[in-house]
């Protein structure tokens, strides 16, 4: 008997059975990718590719014959591989409702209460929102009034979590949710279609119909009879089928070292997953394909859960939201009373790790192992250390049981190491000596409540007691940090054997932070090491001083083993949000009346079609940018690493393939054209340098990192990468005369009349990406006779078909640009979409087949430039009443290497400024021409960098 190659996948997708062969689709192919390739289906939707914007979020639902149980929880299917989800039941916005059955009741909400704008991350709210009300109304909560779900209002606003949106702000969105809680005050709601504001008669009857548990069947009924009766075959073992491609899900331990030992791969690199969640992981995802996969998560070992006296231990493929379950529950069981605490706050600090969606499939192993092999900034493996948990190992036939702190001390693991489980002991209060435990996390992150990875994060445990002086010592330390820029979470062992059995008076508690800075060194390279360092101390002092002698707490409650905590950030502890209309009378109607947004159901039900939703015409390539590393640079040679991706290459498009007539041109504006690629010599780090054709996106997208390109800067000048280096070489766009603003008063009067004086002082602003929810897409398909088509998610579609028709040298009439909708553009979809809908029709030009694009996440934030950094000096003179009386301004706006919009730049900023009254106001205003990426207008161009100096200098005076 060997291990099990499985050979079909066998799900549901909205009701309808889906039987894939292992031949058909490569192992690698997520749920995303298939539901948006094989499918009829597009409202599951790309935003990210990285399980950190919900856009692609559905509901999973699986099936226990045992217990007749079905268990619905949402997931990314961008993470989710297809083989993973064999069995198993996918509902997605459609499968909510639609045109043609009639919208869900959710969509319907989500249009009335004007939740969706661009609609590109509306299927994913629903989803989010379908799955909390259906596990909500599972619940043993009391039955609601008719019409309303179990949900509480609380719930709704957490309901959809991790779900971002860029257009709508979360408020609509919010209201919508909160609409089908059980206690809402329908009143509180914001602006709808449903009733009007102060309406007295706002009552669930006005509200699209709500039945309770959603009105879905989420698992079809031949699914779980096909289960059922199959129940002894999935028992069965089957002998090894060795190909090139495939996934093997060992059903034991024995079976997964076989597999290992089965010589399968010693010719390829195999990956083994639990929930593939990890390749979501900045810094950790797949840089070249995977032909095989283990999937271990069927192993019973590691999914099993033991309660023992001394604590619980959890399989290492545990999901983190199951995990958190546990934790809970155990801390609410009577069984460990002392223990409650350590559980509690494990609990409270894994739900700030990742997103519900992450969470529901992510593996608690799979994090941790992620922690043992690289420098990951793992929450769980510090929290876990934190409280002293041991984990059981498997190598081939050993079983080892070690401390997680020794295992992640250990050198990095190789598929050799099978993680089967993770205990965490109970921690008890001593009752003779009177001492209680402590314990508790700390994260710092850029979103507090969860989604984004920490700048370092720790746990710290310990007993307390009172001695006869009255006085507090701590006693049995354990002081973790982690993510602070280091290999691997690690123990403040000298700042715990310094702690332990002192009182901790003020020389005590300072001696400690000392030894604390000795011991959170970051790595060389670390971002913003000083202020993990700094956060750290900070973290020690919160554990410390409610036990401090003459110290006072940041707000701490020093009731001895009150351990009890009082985050502001913890969820539970927020309140409520609340609002504020300000309502129209109504007089100049419809002007300020609620009117729905045309065909909005249709976004939330998924049937709107955006570029990337069209489906691929016949013999359709896929194409992915290749973009210089280097600013300024001849490129010599473009190479790829031999690896599977690079197999995928079809051809490189490059200028070389320019028509003759053509030209070098992928983008335009009034004021200059800017080049498609950088040939022969890069501009700038991240210009196009060609497009690589593969069969696939995801091929496209792997070998463009399999990329080498070979440069020389022999005999350049150095790159202008700064302001001040523009101003070195004079490096400037002209501004035309017209669009130079005009200067306001006499400056030297008015400082004359000044009482006080600021000088010459620097305010600046960094650039922002602009992060519309649907990167960068085109899909070029050629016609007859020289003509083509281009579906370009673009703001400016007719200034596309110039630059499109320039680069191929056709009539401007032979090119047909087609722009429906665009999933967020915020400025970034007028210029800039220029360059992927010309790159893309040229392939499609030159190769005589539809060719698409649809950049990935990172490939757009390098390459699309976004908001223009700006850096100014004013001088300012006041009067000691506080009014100003005059201003200079000497401004740098870092425009990159093409003109694009930004010669308009200085009339826009200065209108920004204009809205004070400065008494005189003159100015100096550059447009630096650099070797950066081309910025763009962006969701108020130049006014936002006006207001915000005008503001910092304000701020300067008062
Ligand atoms: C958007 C996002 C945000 C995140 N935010 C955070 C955060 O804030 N804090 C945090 O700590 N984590 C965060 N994570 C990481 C997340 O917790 C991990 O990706 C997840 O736990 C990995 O589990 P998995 O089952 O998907 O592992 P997989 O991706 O399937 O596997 C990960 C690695 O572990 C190996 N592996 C898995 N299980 C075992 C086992 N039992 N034995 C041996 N090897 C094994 C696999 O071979 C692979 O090398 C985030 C992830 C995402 C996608
Ligand atoms: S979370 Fe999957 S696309 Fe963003
Ligand atoms: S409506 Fe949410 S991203 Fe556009």
């Amino acid at each position: 008997m060997g291990p099990v190659k499985l050979e079909k996948v066998v799900f549901a997708l909205n009701g309808r059975r889906h039987e894939v062969a292992g031949a058909d689709v490569h192992p690698g192919t997520t749920l995303l990718e298939f539901i948006r390739t094989r499918t009829p289906f597009t409202g599951t939707k790309l935003g990210c590719g990285e399980g950190g914007c919900g856009a692609c979020v559905v509901l999973i639902a699986t099936y226990n014959p045992t217990k007749d149980e079905v268990t619905e929880f949402s997931a990314s299917s961008c993470l989710t591989l297809l083989y993973n989800i064999n069995l198993c039941s996918v509902i997605t916005t459609e499968g909510l409702g639609n045109t043609k059955d009639g919208f869900h009741s959710i969509q319907k909400r989500m249009a009335g209460f004007h939740a969706s704008q661009c609609g590109f991350c509306t299927p994913g709210m629903c989803m989010s929102i379908f799955t909390s009300l259906a596990n909500a109304d599972k619940s043993k909560k009391p039955e609601p009034q008719k019409g309303f779900s179990k949900l509480t209002v609380s719930e709704a606003e957490r309901a959809f979590s991790g779900n971002m949106c860029r257009c709508t702000g979360y408020r609509p969105i919010v209201d919508a949710c909160k609409s089908f809680a059980s206690d809402v005050d329908l009143e509180d709601l914001g602006l709808n279609v449903f009733w009007k504001k102060g309406d007295k008669h706002a009552d669930v009857s006005k509200l699209p119909a709500y039945t309770l548990g959603g009105g879905v069947c989420t698992f079809p009924d031949f699914l779980k009879s096909e289960i059922k009766s199959s129940l002894h075959h999935l028992n069965d073992d089957s002998d090894v089928t060795i190909s090139r491609e495939g996934w093997y899900h060992p059903k034991s331990i024995e079976q997964y070292y076989d597999l290992l030992n089965s010589g399968l791969f010693s010719d390829c690199p195999v990956k083994v997953v639990v929930a593939n969640t990890s390749s979501g992981v900045k810094g950790y995802k797949d840089q070249d394909l995977y032909d095989k996969y283990i999937d271990i998560g069927d192993i019973p070992e590691l999914s099993a859960i033991w309660k023992k006296d001394g604590g619980i231990e959890i399989g290492a493929a545990t999901p983190i939201s199951k995990t958190i379950e546990i934790l809970e529950q155990e801390a609410g069981s009577k069984s460990s009373p002392n223990g409650s605490v350590v559980f509690r706050k494990l609990a409270e600090h894994m739900s700030k790790v990742a997103t519900p969606f992450v969470r529901n499939t992510a593996s608690i192993g799979g994090n941790i192992i992620l922690a043992q092999k690289y420098p990951f900034p793992s929450d769980i493996a510090t929290i876990l250390l934190g409280a002293a948990s041991t984990v059981r190992l498997q190598v081939y036939s050993q079983t080892l049981e070690v401390t997680l702190e020794e295992f992640l001390e250990q050198p990095p693991s190789d598929p050799s190491t099978l993680l089967l489980s993770i205990f965490i002991p109970h921690w008890a209060s001593d009752s003779q000596k009177e001492s209680k435990v402590i314990f508790e996390t700390y994260r710092a992150a850029p979103r507090p409540l969860g989604n984004a990875v920490s700048y370092i994060n720790s746990a710290m445990l310990g007993h307390v007691s009172q001695k006869s002086s009255g006085d507090l010592v701590l006693s049995n330390l354990r002081m973790a940090f982690g993510a602070y820029g280091t290999e691997h979470a690690i123990r403040a062992t000298k700042v715990e054997q310094h702690l332990n059995g002192k009182v901790l008076a003020p020389s005590v508690v300072l001696e400690a932070v000392q030894l604390l800075r000795e011991t959170v060194v970051p790595m060389e390279g670390t971002s913003h090491a000083e202020y993990r360092v700094s956060v750290a101390v900070a973290f020690l002092f919160s554990f410390l001083s409610p036990f401090a002698k003459g110290i006072k707490g940041p707000g701490k409650n020093p009731s001895i083993g009150s351990a009890s905590s009082s985050d502001t950030d913890d969820p539970c502890n927020l309140p409520l949000s609340s609002r504020r209309d300000t309502v129209s009378s109504g007089d100049h109607k419809p002007v300020g009346e609620p009117i729905k947004k045309y065909a909005v159901e249709l976004q939330a039900s998924g049937e709107a079609v955006y570029v990337d939703d069209i489906p691929a015409p016949k013999n359709c390539l896929y194409g992915e940018f290749i973009y210089s590393t280097q600013p300024l640079a001849y490129v010599k040679n473009i190479k790829f690493k031999p690896s599977l991706a690079s197999e995928k290459v079809l051809t490189v498009v490059s200028a070389k393939d320019i028509p003759s007539g053509g030209q070098n041109i992928g983008s335009s504006f009034m004021f200059g054209d800017e080049p498609l690629f950088g040939s022969p010599v890069a501009e700038y780090a991240g210009q196009a340098l060609g497009v690589v054709i593969a069969e696939t996106q995801r091929y496209a997208n792997l070998a463009g990192k399999q990329v080498v390109v070979e440069y020389d800067t022999k005999d350049l000048k150095p790159p202008i990468l700064t302001v001040e280096q523009a101003v070195q070489n004079n490096s400037y766009f002209e501004v035309p005369p017209g669009k130079y603003p005009k200067q306001v008063g006499d400056f030297s009067k008015g400082m004359a009349e000044a009482d006080h004086k600021i000088l010459s002082t620097e305010v600046k602003l960094a650039s922002q990406y602009y992060f519309y929810m649907e990167t960068q897409t085109a899909l070029a398909i050629p016609d007859e006779d020289n003509t083509i088509v281009v579906y370009s998610s673009s703001q400016y579609p007719e200034l596309a078909q110039n630059v499109i028709a320039r680069c191929l040298g056709i009539p401007f009439s032979n090119v047909r640009v087609i722009t429906r909708r665009v999933g967020g553009g915020f400025g970034g979809k007028a210029f800039r979409s220029f360059t992927v809908a010309t790159a893309a029709a040229l392939c499609a030009f030159k190769l005589h087949r539809p060719v698409r694009m649809y950049l990935n996440r990172s490939t757009d934030m390098i390459m699309i430039g976004g908001r223009h950094p700006i850096k100014a000096y004013y001088t300012v003179g006041f009067k000691s009443n506080g009014r100003i009386t005059a201003l200079h301004l000497d401004i740098l706006i870092n425009a990159g290497i093409s003109p694009d919009a930004s010669p308009l730049m200085p009339d826009t900023m200065m209108s920004g400024l204009k809205k004070y009254n400065w008494g005189a106001l003159s100015f100096d205003i550059k447009v630096c021409k650099t070797n950066n990426t081309s910025k763009s207008v962006m969701r108020a161009p130049g006014d936002t960098q006006g207001s915000f100096i005008a503001e910092a200098i304000i701020e300067h005076v008062a």
